[in-house]
């Protein structure tokens, strides 16, 4: 890595940061430069080997001033958990002016602390989107690193994949493959560094070029069938595939061999679906009455063929709460409206007591029909399973997507799995605040259901838990509307 060089030419100063992907160096430096009053049309910051990238391999020249020193009294620097969670991302981008746009949304932050909720400001929506584009490359990376194997000498196996991400996701992803190939002697070749793991220690190499690794079949040849088994016509779009696996990783995945293969023969597959009725969702919807509708339909898993109803969500469509809980119950499924039962009741008690409007916030479910068993003539509440609170996530984001609210709070385990895609332990999330995918920020508490299978001292306990919860959102969304 380069050493650094921070100098200031007359009043202007040039900042050189070791490693384009060093959020920390920045981090440091940028919060020196706040504490000393300089502004960003003062400062420029340089990455290794960027244009720019002046002083890479000389000394300060003469004449040139150190980065100033923070006298001992400066005020700490303000920077919001927001602010600081999207910059860690967007600081990984490949975009030359991110650390300078990072720098400017700080400097401003000391004057605007709530800078971060105006989503008109156009410096926040650009780190917003730096930060998304990265962790869809990170995503990206994930999915489609392929290893072959290469015998080393001594017959010890080594896998190597070669992956040519968008931005500087190597080393922040280097966790992630260490964790799921602990036991292997892998690397991973890119083209803007390498990663290596001999099963205990983790090194970093120069960049790599597609030649110097091995071609041939991928270890998981098994993945070829896996990918034609879950396939789904119906949801084929060239376009939003292409997105999701561009071309350029097709050469390196064996599934893509398939690709041509499956198109073709999605819409034969898709008619045969929608002969047999059991094609339900193929473009989201662009309206609240058109999620509506075609929940309706939904066959995608077994609950929809049961004796019930779809339930749509309810609220305005600008709500910025959106509460998720986690099925209809048979009172909900018969009025067509969430939360009507005795869960509701409860609900509503508790959102008044902590001054949240229910009618101001969008209510909704994770999973749209109600699952149920008979038992005699009446109908037994079952929990979803997650295969099937995964797949009535498209419904729950086409809602997300339309209504945008500032804050989801999800209410249960089978909630903020729908919202998180993953299994989390409620004990642990709850009280703060998470953020999914898009920047939303998620919270977490109980479903109101469970307090009504509990008594005494600990329905009290889980109760104090559960307002304080909702306390904390009614702050966070005051906080919000600033
Ligand atoms: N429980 C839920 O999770 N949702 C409802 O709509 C009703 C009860």
């Amino acid at each position: 890595m380069t050493a650094m060089q921070n100098v200031s030419i007359g009043s202007h100063y040039a900042v050189h940061l070791p490693a384009p992907d060093d959020f920390a160096v920045w981090r440091e430096r940028a919060r020196g430069l706040v504490q000393c009053d300089v502004p960003p049309d003062r400062v420029s910051w340089i990455e290794p080997g960027g244009t720019g990238d002046l002083f890479a391999s000389e000394g300060p020249a003469r004449g040139e001033k150190r980065l100033p020193v923070p006298p001992v009294d400066a005020p700490p620097v303000r920077a919001s958990k927001r602010f600081l969670e999207l910059a860690r991302h967007a600081a990984l981008h490949s975009d030359p002016a991110r650390f300078g746009l990072l720098y400017r949304v700080l400097w401003r932050l000391q004057r605007h602390p709530r800078l971060m909720e105006d989503k008109a400001d156009p410096e926040v929506r650009r780190i917003e989107e730096l930060a998304k584009a990265v962790r869809r490359d990170a995503h990206k990376m994930h999915a489609f690193v392929r290893f072959r194997e290469v015998e080393e000498e001594g017959g010890t196996p080594h896998f190597v994949a070669w992956f040519e991400p968008d931005h500087h996701v190597v080393r922040s992803e280097a966790g992630f493959f260490m964790r799921r190939f602990a036991n292997m002697r892998w690397s991973i070749l890119t083209p803007r560094g390498s990663i290596h793991w001999d099963g205990e220690v983790m090194r970093e190499g120069p960049p790599a070029r597609r030649s110097d690794a091995p071609g041939g079949d991928p270890v998981e040849d098994l993945w070829r069938s896996y990918y034609a088994a879950i396939f789904n016509p119906a949801r084929l779009k060239v376009g939003a595939m292409l997105s999701e696996m561009p071309k350029k990783y097709w050469k390196n995945l064996p599934e893509a061999e398939l690709i041509p293969q499956l198109i073709a023969g999605a819409q034969a597959r898709e008619a045969r679906m929608v002969s047999s009725g059991s094609l339900e969702r193929g473009e989201k919807p662009e309206t609240l009455k058109g999620v509506g509708k075609a929940i309706h339909a939904c066959r995608m898993c077994p609950i929809g063929e049961l004796d019930n109803h779809a339930v749509m969500g309810e609220g305005p469509r600008d709500a910025p709460l959106m509460i998720v809980g986690e099925q209809p119950g048979d009172q909900e499924d018969q009025a067509g409206r969430p939360f009507v039962g005795p869960a509701g009741q409860l609900l509503g008690e508790y959102l008044t007591r902590a001054g949240i409007d229910r009618d101001a916030a969008y209510v909704t479910n994770a999973v749209k029909h109600f699952k149920f068993v008979w038992k005699g003539k009446r109908r037994l509440h079952q929990s979803p399973g997650a295969k099937e609170i995964d797949t009535c996530r498209w419904w729950l984001e086409a809602e997300r997507d339309l209504v945008r609210p500032r804050i989801v709070l999800a209410l249960g385990a089978s909630a903020a799995r729908g919202l998180l895609g993953k299994t989390v332990s409620i004990s642990k999330v709850r009280g703060e605040p998470m953020m999914l995918e898009d920047g939303t920020e998620l919270w977490v508490t109980a479903h109101p259901s469970y307090l009504l299978r509990l008594d005494g001292a600990a329905r009290e306990t889980q109760a104090a838990l559960f307002a304080a919860d909702l306390a904390a959102v009614r702050e966070r969304l005051e906080d919000l509307a600033g």
